[in-house]
């Protein structure tokens, strides 16, 4: 009985592992960052974005995750990305950013946007900009 059931499980962990490598989607190239994508990140970076947002879940939690934000149906548009990052809020500062480099944020926005998916629950959020396991 242990016997089947063992042999059971291996050959259902073979089985499994061919599924995963062959038909995981691994042999997807991903979509190739643009130029203005590059220098987006380099915006992204240089700015410190991520002291305050998250791109798949990780980065500081005071502002929200920006990794779908692109093609959200009512905040993807270039306007309303722009608004926030050309006037800031009253929690996220005017990093006095050039027209050129917010036009790359958001390219950099766009491509993140293509690559997957990802939520981070506002439950999980606490006030303080932590996060709560
Ligand atoms: C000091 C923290 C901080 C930094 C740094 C910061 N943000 Fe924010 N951001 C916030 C907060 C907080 C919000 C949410 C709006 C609010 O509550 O005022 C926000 C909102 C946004 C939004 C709108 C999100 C939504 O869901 O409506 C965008 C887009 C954005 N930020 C982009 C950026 C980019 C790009 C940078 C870097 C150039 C940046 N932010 C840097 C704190 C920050």
């Amino acid at each position: 009985m242990k016997f089947t059931l063992w042999v059971t499980l291996t050959i259902l962990f073979f089985i499994y592992s061919c599924y995963v490598y062959i038909c995981s989607g691994a042999e997807k190239s991903p979509v190739q960052p643009s130029a203005s994508a590059l220098a987006g990140w380099q915006v992204w970076q240089n700015k410190n974005c991520h002291t305050c947002h998250q791109l798949y879940g990780l980065g500081g939690y005071m502002g929200p995750d920006l990794t779908n934000i692109a093609s959200d149906a009512g905040k993807g548009s270039d306007a309303y990305l722009k608004a926030f990052m050309k006037n800031g809020t009253d929690k996220m500062p005017n990093l006095h950013l050039t027209e050129e480099e917010m036009t790359c944020l958001i390219s950099f926005l766009r491509w993140v946007d293509k690559s997957g998916k990802s939520r981070v629950a506002k439950e999980s959020v606490h006030w303080t900009g932590t996060y709560i396991f």
